[in-house]
């Protein structure tokens, strides 16, 4: 028989609280358990389900071999003193739904589990992941009022493992050998860096032409819809799940990984007071600075018109949400 010792001292492994248990938010607790990076909390509002995903999750621990605790739960005291608070909760787009609706029905839901979970986990740093991503980063920094190093929304991540795997397929190269940086939006605007991809070093611009470059950035720009399209029944997980996962990894292993993140501006690239796609460094301290790179007026022009729409979207939604408060 093992029989336990006292101990006084309490240590606990890192948290990472993961708000949505739709398919993005259990995929990523499962990548960051079998990862062995922090213990998992997965909240949803539907009763059972994350209790039972957290279930199903911990049955593979033995096959997967780590020893990471998951909790499954409705109830936001169960996320308390996380590190990392990820927000995935809210509604795709479906057919025949506006954007405006979108805006409304996700807006709502960000806001509140936002503020739910900074009331237990104050000292965390949240990742936004629900879409429109850049403007649900803005609003869960405003109701949270967190010190903008401590809050940052995923895309860039996500947006930029697409042409890298475009590119690495054109080439017939590995892809992980090839790295790119897409900025900006996420969405139909946001900004691939074209000359700065390279394969190990060497530029693109040395062993594509212009024209396919041209067809792989549309490709990228369109990359979550060619996955809706096909799916039709929801959109990508998988890889949306792996690029959060990179960014937690940095910050919980402090690895100032430089990587482009939504992040709250404040004069960078001439941009203030809007979330958009920079190239940051991620560590303990969450973004740990903005790198501002040398565009070109074409992109900075880009990254600009990116920036006057996401700011849109924004009033957008504040407009509803102080309607709806209202009522
Ligand atoms: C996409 C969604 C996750 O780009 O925004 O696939």
């Amino acid at each position: 028989m093992l029989s336990p010792l006292d101990s006084s001292i309490v240590c606990r492994l890192p948290r990472v609280a993961i708000i949505g248990a739709g398919r993005v938010g259990s995929t990523l607790a499962q990548r960051i358990a079998e990862k062995n990076l922090a213990d998992v909390v997965l909240l949803d509002i539907v009763e059972g389900m994350p209790q039972g995903l957290a279930l199903d999750l911990l049955e593979a621990r033995g096959i997967e071999l780590h020893n990471r605790e998951i909790i499954g739960t409705n109830d936001y005291a169960d996320t308390a003193g996380s590190q990392i608070v990820v927000i995935t909760a809210g509604i795709p787009r479906k057919p025949g739904m506006s954007r405006d609706d979108l805006l409304k029905t996700n807006a709502k839901i960000v806001v509140e589990a936002a503020k739910s979970a900074i009331a237990y986990s104050p000292n965390a740093i949240f990742i936004v992941v629900t879409n429109p991503l850049d403007v649900m980063t803005y609003l869960a920094w405003e109701a949270t009022g967190l010190p903008r190093n401590r809050i940052m929304g995923m895309a860039g991540v996500l947006d930029s493992a697409r042409f890298e795997t475009f590119i690495a397929l054109e080439l017939g190269v590995l892809p992980a050998d090839v790295k790119a940086m897409v900025l900006g939006s996420h969405g139909d605007l946001m900004v691939p860096l074209s000359r700065y991809a390279t394969v190990n070093g060497i530029p693109i611009t040395e062993l594509l032409d212009a024209d396919t470059i041209e067809r792989l950035v549309d490709r990228t720009r369109n990359g979550g819809a060619e996955i809706v399209e096909l799916m039709q029944t929801g959109g990508a997980f998988f890889a949306p799940a792996s690029a959060t996962s990179l960014m937690v990894e940095s910050i919980l292993l402090n690895q100032s990984r430089l990587l482009p993140v939504a992040a709250y501006l404040q004069g960078e690239y001439g941009l203030k007071d809007v979330v958009i796609g920079v190239p940051c460094c991620l560590g303990f301290g969450g973004i740990e600075s903005i790198l501002e790179l040398n565009l070109s007026n074409s992109e900075r022009e880009a990254l600009h018109i990116s920036a006057q729409s996401v700011r849109k979207n924004i009033e957008r939604s504040q407009e509803i949400l102080a309607a709806t408060s209202s009522i």
